[in-house]
């Protein structure tokens, strides 16, 4: 048969590590595809480089627009990144009639529902495996493999930088900085670091998992996104001390009021096998009705790991080539005239536990008087820890962890124990998931 032909726009890590892995398996890939699979057409800004890397084997052009309008590429692969000239590119390729894969999940975030739409009505597909989770196939299982559940949550570490961030500092002791520059050399980061550690990228990845598991449209702009550059190395010490561990972790959670879709660093019962996920790699558990929990683990990011995942869709478009465009699995697992418009709560109507830390003097009453705002504001206290004062001070550190509350329960008791002349500076607050 016809061998499949193939344009790469984009030869970096990701580009990179795709062009190396096709070449590396392309027989047991032909076996699998039922045809060859050839990148025939590479685009990049660094011909030079994308010349030594792709060694003769293919054309180089640096205008990714040859490649896009070029009548013998079936399908275009985007691996530049970002959502401007991505999505001009994108959006033209599919203008053309060529199926897409990319690993953009920036770009599918902000502007998924035009693109997804636009391939609908020219019935080509965008297949986007490696957006999310990196290596996990967890498009796959959210989108094909549990769809005879109703998919309650989704929680996940799927941002492989900043675990690898905080596992570096809580086991080697290594700085923020230092770990974030570890993070960059082994091209885990993004182009612009600032998306991983301020919660952009995990924001992104979790708003692309809230359509597929609840057939919603995409609406990053109404996610809550809270990174780990605020985090502090003595709550990270609190928590263990109580028996959790902090993650960067994504939530998009069905309530009977709306959907929760939220990212920010949690507290999660060390004893918990996505606690213990540790330096890049990924997890991300599903909760659905029938099947119960489910867990799937692997490599977040990296030039290899992501391979595997654009390769995956390029072999399932290459399956899938002679396909009715009806009769193709939906781009966002539900059809799209069956998309529900469930709201996405804001955060002040979520449900969850919390760890509360504030500076305290170490005056009678003052304990007492913290516990009765928790408590005219509906708050139940789960465990507290109260430091001892280091030698001679006369202030402390109280730490409480609360049950199950609303957070403007939460947002109401901050402001009056804050109010309060006993307590010295903001109280910190980290949110908790038993993950039960
Ligand atoms: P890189 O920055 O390593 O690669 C991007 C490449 O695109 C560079 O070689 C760049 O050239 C080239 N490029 C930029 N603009 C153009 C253009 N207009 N035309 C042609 N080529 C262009 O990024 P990654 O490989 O890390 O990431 C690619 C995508 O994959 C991103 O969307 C990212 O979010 C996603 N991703 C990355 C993962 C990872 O582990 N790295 C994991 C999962 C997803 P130059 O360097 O000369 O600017
Ligand atoms: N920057 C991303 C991460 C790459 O660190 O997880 C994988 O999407």
């Amino acid at each position: 048969m016809k061998p499949i032909k193939v344009g790469l726009l984009g030869i970096g890590t990701v580009g990179a590590g795709t062009f190396t892995v096709l070449k590396r398996n392309a027989e047991e890939i032909s076996r699998r595809a039922g045809r060859r699979i050839e990148i025939t057409m590479v685009a990049d800004l660094d011909v030079a480089r994308a010349l030594a890397l792709t060694d003769g084997e293919c054309e180089v052009v640096n205008d990714a627009s040859l490649i896009i309008n070029h009548p013998e590429i079936d399908i275009v692969i985007e691996l530049i990144g970002g959502a401007g000239i991505a999505r001009t590119l994108v959006l033209q390729a599919i203008a053309n009639g060529k199926h897409v894969v990319t690993a953009n999940k920036a770009l599918l975030a902000l502007h998924g529902n035009e693109i997804f739409k636009a391939a609908q009505e020219k019935g080509v597909i965008v297949a986007f495996e490696a957006a999310v989770a990196g290596g996990i196939p967890i498009i796959k299982v959210l989108r094909e493999s549990l769809t005879a559940n109703r998919i309650e949550w989704v929680a996940g570490i799927i941002n492989g930088t900043t675990n690898f961030i905080l596992s570096e500092m809580r086991d080697k002791g290594i700085d923020f900085t230092t770990a974030l520059s570890g993070a960059m050399q082994l091209g885990y980061a993004e182009a612009d670091p600032t998306v991983d550690i301020e919660g952009i990228d995990a924001g992104h990845k979790a708003t692309l998992m809230a359509s597929i598991a609840f057939g919603i449209p995409v609406q990053f702009g109404k996610a809550h996104v809270e990174g780990i550059t605020k985090l502090q190395s003595v709550d990270i010490g609190y928590a263990e001390q109580l028996g959790y561990r902090i993650k960067l972790l994504a939530i998009a959670k069905r309530t009977p009021l709306g959907i929760e879709l939220r990212v920010h660093p949690t507290l999660i019962p060390t004893r918990r096998l996505i606690a213990n996920v540790e330096g890049a790699m990924n997890a991300v558990l599903v909760q659905a009705d029938a099947v119960g929990a489910t867990m799937y683990y692997g490599k977040g990011a990296g030039a290899e790991p992501t391979a595997s995942a654009v390769i995956a869709d390029l072999i399932d478009i290459s399956r899938l080539f002679t396909a009715q465009p009806d009769h193709r699995v939906p781009h966002l697992a539900f059809q799209p005239d069956a998309m529900t418009d469930t709201p996405i709560l804001p955060m002040a109507e979520i449900t969850t536990s919390y760890y509360l830390r504030m500076h305290v003097a170490d005056q009678l009453g003052v304990l007492a008087t913290v516990t009765r705002i928790l408590a005219d504001s509906d708050i139940s206290i789960d465990a507290m820890l109260q430091k001892e004062p280091a030698g001679g001070a006369s202030e402390t550190d109280i730490i409480i962890l609360t049950h199950l509350t609303q957070e403007k329960c939460v947002d109401a008791a901050i402001a009056r124990i804050e109010a309060l002349a006993t307590v010295i500076g903001k109280v910190t607050r980290i949110r908790l998931e038993e993950l039960e």
